[in-house]
C-alpha cells in the first residue's frame, strides 16, 4: 500500500466518527444503529485501537439478545430518523427496540479471534465469562428455531437477514413473497443512487415480510410453519458452522459445558452429514435452496464460496471448487465479485448483485487458507488492499472499475483494514 501509517491513521478516524456511545454505526445517515453482523467485524478493527473498546462493542450488541437466545440484526439503541424501516414498524416492544430476524452469526468466531489477539487477558477472560452463556444461547436459538426438524441446514427467513440483500439467489424466493399494498418512503434512496441499491419490488416484498413477522406475534413456530420465504443461506449455515466449531472450543477452555459441547457437535455432525444436498454436480457448486419449493437456486454467489470458510467442503469437492474460485477471482478486474461474472444476475455496482465487499473476501481468504490456497488467499489480500489504496474505505466496491459504493467511511471496511491489511 501507499502510505501505510496514513491508512492506519484514517481506518482508526473512521471508527472514531462512526462512534455512537458505545456502539459503532457502520455510516452515518443510510444506516444510524447497531447492525449485527457489523458490530462483530467492527469490534476486530477496535481491538487495533483499544480492547476495552472492541469488547464494549460486543457487550452492547448482546444488550438487544431476545429473551428466546436470538440476538437481532439491528439493535435501535436511540432513536434517529434516516433509516426506513425503523423499530414502530419492526413493532418489537422490548425495553431496548429491535428487529425480529437475526444476520450471519460471525460474532462467535470474532470473540475467539479477540479473545486469542487479547494483550489484556484478565480483561478477556472476565468479558468472555460473562459472554459465554450468552452465545450459547445465541447459537442454541438458531439450531433449535430455525432448525426444528433437525436437517442440519438452519432456515432463514428474510434477504436481510442473510445480509446480502438482494442476491440473485433470492430473486426467486423473494418473488413468490407478496408486495405490501401500501405506499411508504423508503430512505436509502436519500443517502445513495438508486442504481446501487435493490429495485422498489424486492423492497415491498422486505416490508411485507417485516409485517408478517409482526402478525404472528414473533413465535417462532408460527413463522417456521407460515412464512412466505424460507431458504437455506448457504452463507449463513456456513457462518452458523465455523462460529459454533469455535463456540465449542471456547466451551473446552471454561468449565461445566460438557452437555452444551456434546449437544453443539451433534450439531456439527448433522449439518457434515446434510451439506451435500446442497450440491450440485451440474454447476460444480454448492448451492441455496428455497426450502418451501426445494429447488437449488443456480445463481453462484460468495455465499455459496462461504462453505470453504468452514471447511465444509470435502477433498473432492475442491477438485472443482479451486478453479471455479481462481476463475473467479480472475473474471473481473477487482475480486471477488459478490455474484460470479459468469452469471446473467451479474451487476458489478447494485449492492448485493455483483460488486465487492472486503469482509466477504476476507473470510474466504481465511477459507482458501485452511484448504493451503494460498495463492489465491494472498490474491484475495491484495485485491482487497489495492480497493482501499485506489479508492477508499466505502461500504463495497464496483468489480468492474473498483468505484467506491453505498455509504462512505464504512465502520466494516476500516475494521478489515485494521484486522487484516494494514
Ligand atoms: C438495509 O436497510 O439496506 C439493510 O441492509 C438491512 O439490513
Amino acid at each position: 500500500m501507499k502510505n501505510q501509517q496514513l491508512f492506519i491513521e484514517q481506518a482508526k478516524g473512521i471508527l472514531v466518527k462512526n462512534d455512537v456511545d458505545g456502539y459503532t454505526i457502520p455510516t452515518h445517515g443510510l444506516y444510524p444503529f447497531q447492525w449485527n453482523w457489523d458490530a462483530a467485524i467492527t469490534a476486530l478493527g477496535w481491538m487495533k485501537v483499544d480492547e476495552s473498546r472492541a469488547w464494549l462493542e460486543i457487550e452492547m450488541l448482546l444488550k438487544g439478545q431476545w429473551e428466546n437466545g436470538m440476538v437481532p440484526h439491528i439493535v435501535f439503541h436511540k432513536p434517529v430518523d434516516t433509516y426506513f424501516p425503523g423499530p414502530d414498524v419492526w413493532g418489537v416492544k422490548n425495553k431496548i427496540p429491535t428487529t425480529a430476524i437475526s444476520q450471519p452469526p460471525v460474532l462467535v468466531t470474532v470473540v475467539k479471534m479477540m479473545f486469542e489477539q487479547a494483550q489484556d487477558k484478565a480483561l478477556a477472560e472476565a468479558q468472555l465469562a460473562e459472554m459465554l452463556p450468552k452465545l450459547i444461547a445465541y447459537h442454541k436459538w438458531w439450531y433449535n428455531d430455525r432448525d426444528p426438524e433437525n436437517t442440519g441446514l438452519v432456515v432463514s427467513y428474510h434477504p436481510w437477514e442473510s445480509g446480502m440483500d438482494n442476491s440473485p439467489a433470492w430473486d426467486e424466493s423473494l418473488a413468490a413473497v407478496p408486495p405490501v399494498d401500501y405506499s411508504y418512503k423508503r430512505k436509502d434512496l436519500d443517502h445513495v443512487d438508486s442504481d446501487e441499491r435493490p429495485h422498489a419490488e424486492q423492497y415491498d416484498r422486505y416490508i411485507y415480510l417485516v409485517d408478517f413477522f409482526k402478525k404472528c406475534n414473533f413465535d417462532s413456530a408460527l413463522i417456521y410453519k407460515n412464512c412466505p420465504y424460507k431458504t437455506n443461506d448457504l452463507g449463513i449455515i456456513s457462518i452458523l458452522h465455523k462460529a459454533t466449531k469455535d463456540l465449542v472450543s471456547l466451551c473446552e477452555q471454561s468449565k461445566n459445558n460438557e452437555q452444551n459441547i456434546a449437544w453443539f457437535n451433534e450439531q456439527l455432525a448433522l449439518t457434515e452429514n446434510n451439506i451435500n444436498t446442497l450440491w450440485s454436480d451440474e454447476h460444480n457448486s454448492f448451492l441455496n435452496k428455497d426450502v418451501i419449493t426445494q429447488k437449488l437456486s443456480p445463481v453462484l454467489t460468495t455465499g455459496t464460496m462461504l462453505v470453504i470458510f468452514a471447511e465444509l467442503a470435502s477433498a473432492k469437492q475442491m477438485k472443482v471448487l479451486t478453479p471455479l474460485l481462481n476463475d473467479w477471482l480472475n473474471e473481473t478486474p477487482y475480486a471477488m465479485s459478490s455474484t460470479y461474472a459468469k452469471c446473467e444476475a451479474f451487476e458489478p455496482q447494485r449492492y448485493w448483485r455483483g460488486p465487492v465487499w472486503l469482509h466477504i473476501n476476507w473470510m474466504i481468504a481465511l477459507g482458501a487458507d485452511s484448504y493451503g490456497l494460498t495463492k489465491e488467499s494472498e490474491q484475495l489480500k491484495q485485491a482487497s488492499a489495492t480497493l482501499i489504496d485506489e479508492f477508499g474505505f466505502f461500504e463495497y466496491f464496483n468489480s468492474k472499475t473498483g468505484a467506491g459504493c453505498g455509504g462512505d467511511d464504512f465502520s466494516w471496511t476500516a475494521a478489515i483494514a485494521l484486522h487484516w491489511l494494514l
